[in-house]
């Protein structure tokens, strides 16, 4: 509200172009997925936290009132970019391990050897939740300065009732979507992942539920069975989350049948999935997240991206953000590795980093497109083409970030 009263009103004029997943509805699924709306010399007009008009500047009417103007030329206006699965809440750092993996050691390995994940957890059951706080939000402002202006958050490395907790409040409290990754790995008090399953369902699961929106699982060797996740999720869904898994990351162990069963939202990684995993993923509902920046760092082969989405599957593209497997905040790096690794167009990386994003935390009525109505949330490109957020590879493609209305951030 401005001073007078008056809801504020915003006006991002004379664009390059305005751009938007031409497609109805969400998930957008085969071809769909790649098509887009591009109005060129165009202008984003946000009323308050939601977009009032979109349309060419030729269109545009005297807006009568107080507004506040801001010179769109040779800027290119998308939707505020979603990201759908990162790991924000954590302290310390990991780059002693990514000189291990630099020499040759693999992140298998490391995790064996009570390394990895644990020693994050370490790190961050030490830290106090006011320290979590700062943290997630430090991590929030890179992302917002690449362009993400909505991210969900997974817990994971608490792995107590304290931790876990104070994870998902900071996670909320910071602006994110909260995500319960109470099955992440298993501490070190424990000695078998079942009785840390009896612990966590037992002692967290009915705090977590009233703060986190899902669930999340890492189903592999190494960490939580089939079975073990099975019975996780069960109790996960019934005490109302959403259900996502970490699945096919470095073998195939029935994370997308289990997925499929349980009605869940995703399955996230997805690595080394075969062609019946594609086949299946296709056939249902549950939204494949890629994350290739986990693939490149950990020099694992790229999930198969092309196919997913030539056989008809819903997917999503996220950073995994993290300290161990992919310590980048960007959603346009992430598109550039989407077209140049995993064969998707510019269109394509942009549906999956909006729309489909934006279904799988379950706000695509609301976010991942400029239409009216939706929240005010606008990236604009230092591009007069919308393609570069994916050309410009690892660039400062970003100019401003808009959030609920409102000027977020500016280079
Ligand atoms: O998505 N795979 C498991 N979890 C994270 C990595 C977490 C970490 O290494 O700290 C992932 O890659
Ligand atoms: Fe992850």
């Amino acid at each position: 509200v401005s001073s007078n009263g008056e809801p504020s009103r915003l006006l991002l004029r004379d664009l390059a172009q305005v751009v938007s997943a031409a497609g109805a509805g969400a998930p957008l699924r085969g071809s769909e997925l790649g098509e887009v709306a591009v109005l060129e010399d165009a202008f984003v007009l946000c009323d308050g936290a939601r977009i009032a008009e979109v349309g060419r500047m030729r269109d545009l009417r005297a807006v009568d009132g107080e507004v506040e103007e801001v010179d769109g030329r040779g800027l290119c206006a998308l939707p505020g970019l979603v990201d759908c699965h990162t790991h924000v809440c954590f302290a310390g750092d990991r780059v002693g391990e990514f000189e291990l993996r630099a020499r040759g050691s693999s992140y298998e390995e490391l995790h064996a050897a009570g390394g990895g994940i644990l020693s994050t957890v370490e790190a961050t059951r030490a830290a106090g939740e006011e320290a979590l706080r700062a943290a997630v939000r430090r991590h929030a402002d890179w992302m917002l300065h690449a362009g993400t202006t909505t991210f969900e958050g997974k817990s994971g490395y608490g792995l107590d009732r304290e931790i876990e907790l104070a994870s998902l409040r900071a996670i909320s409290v910071e602006g994110g979507i909260p995500t319960w990754l109470g099955a992440h790995a298993v501490p070190p008090e424990y000695d078998d992942a079942d009785a840390y399953l009896d612990f966590a369902i037992g002692e967290v699961l009915p705090e977590a539920a009233r703060i986190a929106e899902a669930a999340d699982v890492f189903l592999e060797r190494g960490a939580f069975s089939a079975d073990q996740a099975r019975r996780y999720l069960e109790a996960c869904r019934e005490a109302g989350l959403g259900l996502r898994l970490h699945g096919d990351q470095f073998s195939e162990q029935g994370a997308i049948g289990l997925a499929v069963e349980l009605d869940g939202r995703s399955v996230d990684h997805l690595e080394a999935t075969g062609d019946d995993g594609i086949r299946q993923l296709a056939a249902s509902d549950v939204v494949g997240v890629l994350l290739p920046v986990a693939a490149l760092v950990l020099g694992r082969p790229m999930p198969r991206g092309r196919e997913l989405v030539d056989a008809g599957a819903a997917i999503a593209l996220a950073t995994d953000f993290n300290p161990g497997s992919a310590f980048c905040e960007s959603l346009p790096l992430v598109c550039s590795l989407a077209c140049t690794q995993l064969g998707l167009s510019p269109g394509e990386a942009l549906g999956a980093v909006s729309v489909n994003a934006a279904h799988v935390l379950r706000r695509a009525e609301r976010i991942g497109r400029l239409s009216p109505g939706f929240d005010a949330d606008v990236v604009l490109l230092d591009a007069p083409d919308w393609r570069h957020l994916a050309y410009h590879i690892g660039g400062e493609v970003v100019s401003a970030v808009v959030r609920s209305g409102r000027l977020a951030w500016r280079r």
